[in-house]
């Protein structure tokens, strides 16, 4: 058996990268370390809590104690835990750099200390900042503009540093903007689908002509087994799905799919340093033989029905913190 202990697991992709292990190996054991914090949601992985080689621990990544006992029984460590939306990181960035940074480093110690086969960090496109034309490629230069993406970096570049100076197994991915189910309603899709299917308005930042690249999140997961596997060590992988869109794009195929009007939509005001386009080069990848197996416009709708189906799993989310958060910022716009 291999014991992979993942981190962040309770969230939008670590859960469905521990479904997708489960599903796929018989011979794994995964162990979930997640502090629970307003995006963690026990809720996400209802479906395999029962599962003999599931084990769910509730706590921090910054606690050494926790965290040595963890990695010494794992073979491969796989980060997700962050704090990872850029809006709360612009109100409030220190937890940000608590947890991944301080957080990536105590994981690395740990992976020094024990000698685990592999660690992988789950990295972001986001490190690389906006690009007008073109797109990154893993040797460019970071640029991160946001509080999270540069508290992202940093973990980023620590855990090469181990690599390059301890030797620990280190693989580090930087994957594009993901959407599926399980994404909590703050992040643009799920929030914009949720709020139209109650007839509420659609908060547009800035002119909607950001561009990001959208994958769906199965693809990441598969791309990120892909890279445990193929992948080398001291390597950086870009992830993505090749489906650039500017946000009113997705705004008006969300609106399609519901049969909802375009009154729905309301520009507000724009997001602080908000990156225009974000943009990776995956031929590296690619040149190892991997490629997304969803269609964006497929994966779009199976993701929309999911959140009309699952109301139950969304509508407690959309209230209290997460409501005041957004009234806060964006005006009762949520
Ligand atoms: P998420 O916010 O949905 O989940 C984060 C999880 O981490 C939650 O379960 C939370 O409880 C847990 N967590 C937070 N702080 C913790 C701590 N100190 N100790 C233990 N657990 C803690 O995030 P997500 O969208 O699933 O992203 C997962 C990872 O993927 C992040 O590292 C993020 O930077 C990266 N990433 C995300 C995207 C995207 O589009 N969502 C794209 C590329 C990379
Ligand atoms: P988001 O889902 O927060 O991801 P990220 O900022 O990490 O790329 O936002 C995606 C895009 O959608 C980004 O350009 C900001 C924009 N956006 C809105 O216009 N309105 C919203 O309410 C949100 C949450 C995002």
């Amino acid at each position: 058996m291999r014991n992979i202990l993942v981190t962040g697991g309770a969230g939008f992709i670590g859960s469905n990268y521990i479904r997708y292990i489960l599903d796929k190996y018989s011979d794994v054991t995964v162990t979930n370390l997640d502090k629970l914090t307003y995006a963690g949601n026990p809720d996400n992985l209802r479906d395999i809590e029962k599962n003999a080689r599931y084990r769910f621990v509730k706590g921090d990544i910054c606690d050494e104690n926790i965290v040595d006992g963890l990695v010494k029984e794992a073979d491969v460590v796989v980060n997700f835990a962050a704090e990872s939306h850029v809006d709360r990181s612009i109100g409030k960035p220190d937890d940000f750099i608590r947890t991944d940074v301080f957080g990536a480093f105590v994981l690395l110690e740990a992976a020094r200390k024990h000698g685990v086969r592999q660690f992988i960090q789950i990295s972001t496109d986001e490190v690389y900042g906006s690009i007008e034309d073109g797109s990154f490629v893993e040797t460019d230069p970071l640029m991160p503009s946001s509080p999270y993406s540069a508290s992202k970096a940093g973990a980023d570049r620590l855990a090469f540093s181990y690599f390059v100076t301890y030797d620990v197994p280190v693989k580090i991915t930087r994957c594009s903007n993901n959407f599926g189910p399980y994404q909590f309603p703050e992040k643009l899709i799920p929030l914009f689908v949720t709020n139209a299917m109650d007839e509420q308005s659609l908060p547009i930042y800035g002119d909607g002509k950001n561009v990001r690249d959208w994958i769906f999140v199965d693809d990441h997961c598969d791309a990120i087994d892909f890279i445990e596997h193929n992948g080398q060590n001291g390597e950086v992988y870009n992830i993505g799905g090749g489906n650039e869109r500017m946000n009113i794009e997705i705004t008006e195929i969300i609106l399609s799919e519901l049969g909802k009007p375009k009154s729905l939509m309301q520009y507000v005001k724009d997001r602080l340093g908000h990156d225009r386009r974000y943009s990776v080069d995956c031929s590296k990848l690619f040149a190892m033989g991997w490629q997304p197996k969803h269609t964006f416009e497929n994966a779009m709708q199976e993701t929309i029905k999911w959140y009309v189906e699952n109301r139950w799993w969304w509508e407690k989310l959309k209230s209290g913190e997460y409501l005041d958060f957004y009234k806060q910022n964006y005006g009762a716009s949520a």
